[in-house]
């Protein structure tokens, strides 16, 4: 029997859903033969039609990933060497962390499980969720590295809910200030800032063959966005890892990450659960 697609409830430019529960229920069999049929197909060519690779470096053991970072990003000398620059220091704060259900109990669920040793994050902001799953290694005794894809350019008008992040020279120091809450938290040796775009970082952590064995999705949260995270994470996941996110029930964006999950999942024939606002996708 073929699964049933995902419920999608895309609209149309008159705001009326292009798959309504009706519509599946009216489908003759040969019609959802047909169906069927291009899914397949599109799951065939998936790799090709959204450009993500296929296949990657092969991977890294995870004792070296610290130091291939260190030497291919940022030319063999750590960010974190003589922070902060002067030009900066009276500008940061010791200690804003803000995020989103960065302290869900997902987070020790899954570490506890998994017991990862190298954790990739999409989207990291003030270093809320990456600086918990630091805390949360080290008091369970895991020796891991945190890397966080993060263009670190917030998003557009963020800075109206976040006042005390300054600007200079229309820098909004999202960075440095990630990079000091790092400090502050003495977490240098773990968590290490990946301050491009998810495209350009996962694409490169592919071609370098750095894997994870947990991946956290949180950037950009409409369907593109998320569509992309998700596959291009999946591409560098361990075998058997375990790739989670947030915003599974968020309606804004028009639920875009819970379309892009699902329709992921249902593809890649995987389960998708969810742990409080979180959804967790289990490649065992
Ligand atoms: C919701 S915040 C992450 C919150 C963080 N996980 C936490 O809980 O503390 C989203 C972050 O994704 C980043 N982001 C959004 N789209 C991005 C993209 N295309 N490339 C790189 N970073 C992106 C933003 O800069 C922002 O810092």
């Amino acid at each position: 029997m073929p699964r049933e697609p995902p419920r999608l409830d895309f609209l149309d430019a008159s705001g009326t859903p292009v798959h309504t529960p009706e519509s599946q229920v009216l489908l003759s069999p040969e019609l959802n033969e047909a169906a069927t049929k291009s899914a397949t197909c599109l799951q065939e060519t998936q790799t090709q039609h959204f450009r993500v690779p296929t296949r990657c470096a092969d991977p890294l053991p995870p004792r070296v990933v610290h130091k291939t970072i260190i030497q291919r990003i940022f030319n063999d000398t750590s960010p974190h060497r003589n922070f902060p620059p002067a030009h900066v220091s009276t500008l940061l704060h010791n200690r804003k962390v803000q995020g989103w259900g960065s302290y869900g109990a997902v987070f020790e669920h899954l570490i506890r499980r998994v017991k990862p040793r190298v954790i990739i994050e999409v989207g990291s902001f003030l270093g809320a969720s990456a600086l918990h799953m630091a805390d949360l290694t080290r008091q369970l005794g895991i020796d891991s590295v945190i890397l966080c894809v993060d263009d670190f350019r917030g998003w557009l008008g963020f800075q109206d809910r976040f006042r005390y992040l300054t600007t200079l020279n229309g820098d909004v120091l999202l960075l440095y200030q990630f990079m000091n809450n790092v400090v502050y938290h003495n977490a240098t040796g773990s968590v290490l800032p990946l301050p491009f775009s998810t495209t350009a970082g996962l694409w490169k952590l592919c071609e370098w063959g750095v894997f994870g064995d947990l991946r956290e999705i949180d950037a950009g949260h409409d369907f593109n966005s998320a569509w992309a995270d998700i596959n291009r994470a999946y591409r560098i996941l361990r075998p058997g890892g375990v790739i989670f996110g947030h915003d599974y029930f968020t309606a804004k964006y028009d639920g875009g990450v819970k379309k892009a999950v699902d329709l992921f999942a249902w593809m890649n024939g995987f389960k998708v659960q969810t742990d409080g606002e979180h959804w967790v996708i289990d490649s065992a």
